[in-house]
């Protein structure tokens, strides 16, 4: 009998069960339950695959028969595996009453939900909403080694609740955690050991450092395709581009015409890629598939080519290969130049565990690793740098700020480096989200409850001066679902990136990337009105799952824009179509939303460009397309190897600027060094004011205090 759902187990079921109760951890479970009922905080410590993530919720069911739980995971799809494998094995559906999964755009969860699978993200939002976490009763934080800036934002909060919440009982888990870090930090913590794992993996090194990485890791990929016995493969590469990159050339290698003779022998290949931007459903086909046809016992193989979204907690049946570039892409927020780098960089020794555990869980396994032994150890780093660190701090802050906790007193279990912390309470302070004193705003609140990043949600906010909310949703729905406007499959070879210009300058609005944007989708939405979307997808190569997540971010958006005008504290409007100034609002929404981010020209320059604040030289993306006499831009900085480039940029004229700009900016400009920037200025307000310009700095209000 089913002790959760009181029927007897279904045949399926009990199988998987038999095979789950042979796991390590299963004889640990009594004592485990028993440490867990008896102390607040437990850290669990077991090799990958040895059962943690699949037994310990199911033993704590049971062991907290009334009681709410909720156990997070740091990715989507690492969520809804999760929720699958624990559904199959507890014999129900996910959804109902007793396993649930909640990510951003799904909650499928009932009011009675035991258990709930939750990404940390959106056990974050969900803190944030209720101010603390009083529905669980048991918090199961699992791969904590990861200290995504969620994860360890809730680990904060929990520390700070466990004085407050007396029955609330924390466990952590992870293969590859720093034990002495987290005893530290949760005092009184018990940590609980399981030795052993599913299966062995065996480790294989390069026998001497290699000359080409890529073309080791390409040779490694063939060689055990063509060699090595076994099931499937599983590679890991630091990004979209480099998945890309490695399928194009092993199926050139495998299955070309050049291909190599061995072919008939070791039978067909099928290769999936898998990152997280790609389509829920097209993640599952990787993971699911059973391909390729003509696979018989010991003859053919599927080669998964995936970034670090299969690193930790998913099971990949079948998988007895893990090939490891040993890399990792990490975005890094400057606050000086405030500007996000991406750096391509050795993954740590915990990360590369991690990839290994992929190999071992369904039957022994190998890991090939692109360095020598001596390299491995000599060269990558013991643990990768937490999120926190290398994360702006802004939204952060805000999400601290609205659990009713001080970013600056914050117990961080890897503290952020103050200068981020002190630039970002800058920059929330210039959004109006917090005073002086470092407080929530009324606006900051509003910025804080909706789904979207706090410079998005100003503008949203300040769209309703501008009539134009319902322009600027569509906008800002899209750069937050296209993580600042990928909307486009990427080409993979020169005919498909030859279309794709045509596609790109058929969209392009001449004042730049927000209208292109906005272009494309409502385009799309035209299209989905005619239900013609998959037709337009297809034909204009986008990225429909981006498409669909702009709608789902936009109708989350509208309810709260309407709700805050039914009750009067704002107002919700939408041009019309022949409204002569129609993209005069939207750029000026845009450019009030953003005044913080814009950057002019350099005098005689086709290319350079200088922010305001700061006066760094920058370039504009090679996307973007802005008309040549174009002086003053709106945008996002990224680090480049050549230079710092302008993400997303669109073209102001400077009147729109000031009559938009809050008046504690104007202020600001009173202490612009003497340059081009300052004269554009001055030379725009004596235009419109009629003032000499001599006249015009003494004519503006003096200094005051930033608005509280
Ligand atoms: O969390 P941990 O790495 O300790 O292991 P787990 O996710 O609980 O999985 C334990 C074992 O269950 C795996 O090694 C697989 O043998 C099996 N499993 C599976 O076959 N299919 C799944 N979807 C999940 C787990
Ligand atoms: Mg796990």
């Amino acid at each position: 009998m089913n002790p959760i759902t009181n029927k007897p187990y279904s045949a399926n079921c009990k199988a998987v069960r038999a095979a789950a109760a042979k796991l390590p951890v299963a004889q640990a479970l009594p004592k485990l339950r028993q440490t867990i009922r008896d102390n607040r905080v437990t850290i669990l410590v077991g090799e990958t695959g040895s059962g943690k993530t699949t037994q310990l919720p199911q033993a704590l069911l049971e062991e907290f028969p009334h009681e709410r739980i909720v156990l997070t995971q740091n990715r989507q799809l690492a969520a809804r595996k999760v929720a699958d494998r624990l559904a199959q094995e507890l014999d129900v559906e996910v959804g109902g009453d007793i396993v649930g999964l909640k990510h951003k755009g799904c909650n499928l969860t009932t009011p009675a939900t035991r258990l709930t699978v939750i990404t940390d993200g959106s056990l974050l939002m969900q803190a944030k909403a209720e101010q603390n976490l009083q529905s669980p009763k048991v918090v199961i934080i699992d791969d904590a080694h990861e200290h995504t800036a969620a994860t360890d934002l809730i680990l904060g909060l929990l520390k700070s609740l466990t004085k407050s919440l007396d029955d609330l009982k924390i466990v952590i888990m992870s293969a590859t955690i720093d034990t002495d870090l987290f005893r530290q930090y949760f005092e009184g913590a018990v940590v609980e050991t399981v030795s052993g794992r599913s299966y062995g993996v065996e480790i294989v090194y390069l026998p001497e450092p290699p000359m080409s990485e890529f073309d080791a890791l390409l040779d490694v990929i063939i060689h055990v395709h063509l060699y090595e016995k076994g099931g499937d493969i599983l590679v890991f590469v630091s990004g979209v581009k480099e998945a890309l990159k490695v399928i194009n050339h092993v199926q050139a290698a495998l299955t070309g015409p050049k291909a190599c003779m061995k072919g008939d022998e070791v039978g067909p290949i099928e290769i999936f890629p898998l990152y997280s931007q790609l389509a829920a459903e097209k993640q599952d086909t990787a993971v699911n598939s059973v391909a390729p046809v003509g696979r018989t016992i010991g003859k053919g193989r599927k080669i998964i080519v995936a970034t670090n979204i299969a690193e930790t907690s998913i099971t990949l049946v079948g998988v007895t290969h893990v090939i490891d570039s040993g890399r990792v892409k990490v975005k890094v927020w400057d606050p000086r130049s405030e500007c996000w780098t991406l750096h391509d960089l050795w993954a740590s020794k915990d990360v590369a565990a991690q990839r290994a555990g992929r190999a071992g869980r369904t039957a022994p396994g190998k890991a090939y690793r692109m360095a020598t032994r001596e390299g491995f150890h000599s060269q990558l780093p013991n643990r990768s740098v937490a999120g926190i660190q290398v994360c702006d701090m802004i939204g952060e802050s805000l999400n601290i700020l609205t659990m009713g906790l001080n970013p600056i007193t914050f117990p961080y279990i890897v503290a952020p480096a103050t200068e981020t912390v002190m630039t970002a309470f800058g920059i929330l302070q210039k959004l109006g989200a917090i005073n002086p004193r470092g407080e929530l705003t009324e606006s900051g609140k509003a910025i804080s409850g909706l789904p979207c990043s706090p410079y998005n949600a100003y503008t949203v906010l300040l769209s309703e001066s501008f009539g134009c909310t319902s322009q600027i949703l569509s906008i800002v729905s899209i750069i937050e679902a296209s993580e600042g406007g990928q909307v486009f499959v990427q080409p993979t070879n020169e005919e498909e990136k030859k279309a794709l210009g045509k596609i790109c300058a058929f969209f392009q609005h001449p004042s730049g990337d927000h209208l292109t944007l906005f272009n494309i989708y409502m385009a799309y939405r035209q299209a989905s009105l005619d239900n013609k979307t998959d037709e337009f997808v297809k034909e204009n190569t986008l990225r429909k799952s981006v498409l669909r997540d702009a709608d789902n971010t936009r109708s989350r958006l509208v309810g709260i824009m309407f709700n805050r005008a039914r009750n009067n504290k704002g107002t919700f409007r939408s041009l019309r179509d022949d409204d002569p100034m129609y993209y005069v609002k939207i750029i000026s929404a845009l450019a009030a939303g953003n005044f913080t981010r814009v950057a002019k020209r350099i005098p005689n320059s086709k290319t350079l460009f200088e922010t305001v604040r700061g006066g760094v030289t920058v370039t504009l993306d090679h996307h973007t397309k802005l008309s040549q006499s174009s002086e003053w831009v709106y945008n996002e900085l990224q680090g480049t190897k050549s230079g710092k480039v302008m993400r997303l940029a669109t073209a102001i004229v400077p009147e729109q600027l000031i009559k938009s700009f809050p008046v504690h900016w104007i202020d600001e400009q009173f202490f612009l060094p003497e340059g081009h920037i300052k004269d554009a200025l001055v030379k725009t307000i004596a235009n419109m004011t009629g003032l000499p310009e001599k006249d015009v700095l003494v004519a503006l209000p003096k200094p005051t205090k930033p608005r509280d």
